[in-house]
């Protein structure tokens, strides 16, 4: 539509035929009313000749003079560029080419314009007009200029996706460490990648259960079917059976009529990794090892068996023998997964390879995050020393979350100790505590992880405050509440904002750690 001031010189000139005459005629009068139209619909016109001079604004136009500090009278004759900063309108002169929508920008504020050539009727360009749309589109506009800025945004988000999933990132060799402890993991992975026994990976929270699971599918002959994953703490225990098995045709109204593949299904050929086994409801605990020794399934409402060829590989921070001990886990279901189980050290057992872990989470946290100030930063000695002496109760994904707050922290290249502070809960000032010997804290002991969990709340390097008795005489609930919320925070800072992590560490149900969230959504921070 706005190319239509170029119109009537498009046509042939001297066309004598009366109808095409007649038909220049209502295309001349189309582009006056167009132009009348844009000019009576737009915030301000402006008109500029082959010398970039502006010849005439309209009374719209007049009002942006002030902002742009100009009178009329020194504004109309003046070269367009001389009086509007940023203009484009001598570009459209010189190239004849128009620019349909824009965005200006100058001390007058942002502007929506439209600016195209004007034409003789020998099709040379004479001129530009201009047409300022909308005075401050980024209020206007705003719900087009914040899709856009949606959109823009998956888009980098999408092609961070697709780079990522191009690299070859679940390989064994992912497991980073070249102490004994991590070459020992990597060692026995590649063993039993090249078997198809059930794995079972023992480990506390966030020592790369999950990461060497699937470096163990990608080494082994099914990597090139799928890899299904199961978080068994994360399902509801009732819906548990369906997520396994699947459900038959029929079985049930709604949404299950047509019934639905089980996770053993869709794993058929591949790997099922079983992740949190723990969490295992020991009611179902039966059918799964039924599952694992036939490499049979039942769906729910069927009386079918389905015959499905998977590799299981199970993970757990729990301590399974002292629960098959208590009767919380079937003893045959522990030792049909038993059959390859890998220990996974905790940090504080290697911490050898802490200098590795640092520069490979620092390169992967600088490129996923795709901001500048999160650039690969290198860490200070000094700041070594202090990584070296926490205790690490929530492992490689609490470092990784500390090295990303740090990295938040500063825009300088080299993270020193003062940048970890706010992260970390044993960078006060004096002294830093010396890493808990591998004895105190037993590795696998949940009540062990507890103990060094609250410990990072009260072991600061001076003696912590006595509460006064008079700070003691409130409301016990509300006291209680205080020490709930911190413990929560505390273990969600440790656990990498890991719910189920958390929960565990602090040895409650996952339901009574979202009842409290849900309860306390302010005070607790959670970091991630
Ligand atoms: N050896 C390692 N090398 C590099 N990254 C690691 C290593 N171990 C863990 N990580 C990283 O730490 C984070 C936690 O690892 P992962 O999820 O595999 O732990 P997990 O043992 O499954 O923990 P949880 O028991 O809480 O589920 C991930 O971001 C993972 O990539
Ligand atoms: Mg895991």
């Amino acid at each position: 539509m706005p190319e239509a001031a170029a119109v009537p010189a498009a046509l042939p000139a001297a066309d004598t035929a009366p109808n095409a005459l007649g038909a220049q005629r209502v295309l001349e009068l189309a582009a006056r009313s167009l132009f009348d139209v844009f000019n009576r619909t737009a915030m301000g016109t402006m008109v500029v000749d082959k010398a970039h001079r502006i010849v005439w604004i309209s009374d719209g136009y007049k009002r942006f003079l002030p902002a742009l500090g100009h009178a009329e009278q020194d504004f109309v004759g003046q070269r367009v560029e001389e009086v509007v900063p940023n203009t484009l309108m001598g570009q459209v002169v010189d190239s004849g080419q128009p620019i349909l929508v824009d965005l200006l920008t100058n001390q007058a504020g942002t502007f929506l314009v439209s600016r195209l050539p004007l034409r003789n009727d020998a099709g040379e360009v004479i001129g530009a007009v201009g047409y300022v749309l909308l005075d401050h589109p980024e209020s206007t506009m705003q719900p087009l200029v914040a899709k856009f800025a949606q959109l823009q945004g998956e888009l980098d988000a999408a092609r961070r996706e697709i780079a990522q999933a191009r690299r070859p990132k679940h390989s064994i060799a992912s497991f980073i460490g070249s102490g004994a402890a991590a070459l020992e993991v990597k060692r026995l992975a590649r063993r039993v990648a090249l078997t198809d026994s059930p794995v079972l990976l023992l480990g506390e929270t966030g020592t790369g259960k999950e990461l060497l699971a699937h470096g163990i599918h990608a080494a082994s002959r099914r990597a090139g079917r799928a890899l299904v994953s199961v978080n068994i703490a994360a399902v509801p225990d009732t819906l548990l059976e369906a997520e396994f098995f699947g459900v038959a045709p029929g079985a049930y109204t709604g949404a299950e009529r047509k019934g639905r593949d089980g996770r053993f299904k869709l794993a058929h050929g591949g790997t099922l990794f079983l992740d949190e086994i723990g969490d295992m409801p020991l009611a179902l605990q039966a059918k799964l090892l039924r599952a694992l020794q036939e490499q049979e399934i039942e769906p729910l409402g069927s009386n079918r068996v389905e015959r499905v060829d998977v590799r299981v590989i199970a993970a757990t921070s729990c301590d399974l023998p002292a629960m098959v001990a208590a009767g919380t886990f079937r003893a045959d279901l522990f030792y049909r997964l038993n059959v390859l189980p890998i220990r996974l050290p905790p940090l504080r057992e290697r911490l050898e390879d802490l200098e590795a872990l640092v520069e490979a989470l620092g390169e992967d946290i600088a490129r996923r995050s795709g901001m500048a100030q999160m650039a690969h930063k290198s860490v200070a000695p000094e700041a070594f020393d202090l990584l070296a002496a926490q205790p690490w109760p929530g492992n490689i994904r609490e470092l990784r979350n500390v090295l990303e707050q740090a990295t938040l922290m500063t825009d300088e290249r080299v993270l020193g100790a003062r940048h970890f502070a706010a992260a970390l809960p044993l960078a006060g000032p004096g002294p830093a505590l010396p890493a808990a010997p591998a004895a105190e804290v037993a590795p696998m002991s949940r009540s062990a992880q507890a103990m060094t969990a609250a410990a990072r709340g009260d072991a600061p390097t001076a003696a912590p405050p006595q509460p006064s008795p008079a700070s003691l005489l409130r409301p016990l609930a509300e006291q209680v509440n205080e020490v709930e919320d911190a413990a929560i925070t505390a273990a969600l800072e440790a656990t990498g904002g890991n719910r189920v992590a958390a929960a565990r560490l602090l040895r409650m149900s996952r339901a009574a750690l979202y009842a409290k969230l849900a309860r306390q959504p302010r005070r607790i921070v959670v970091t991630r």
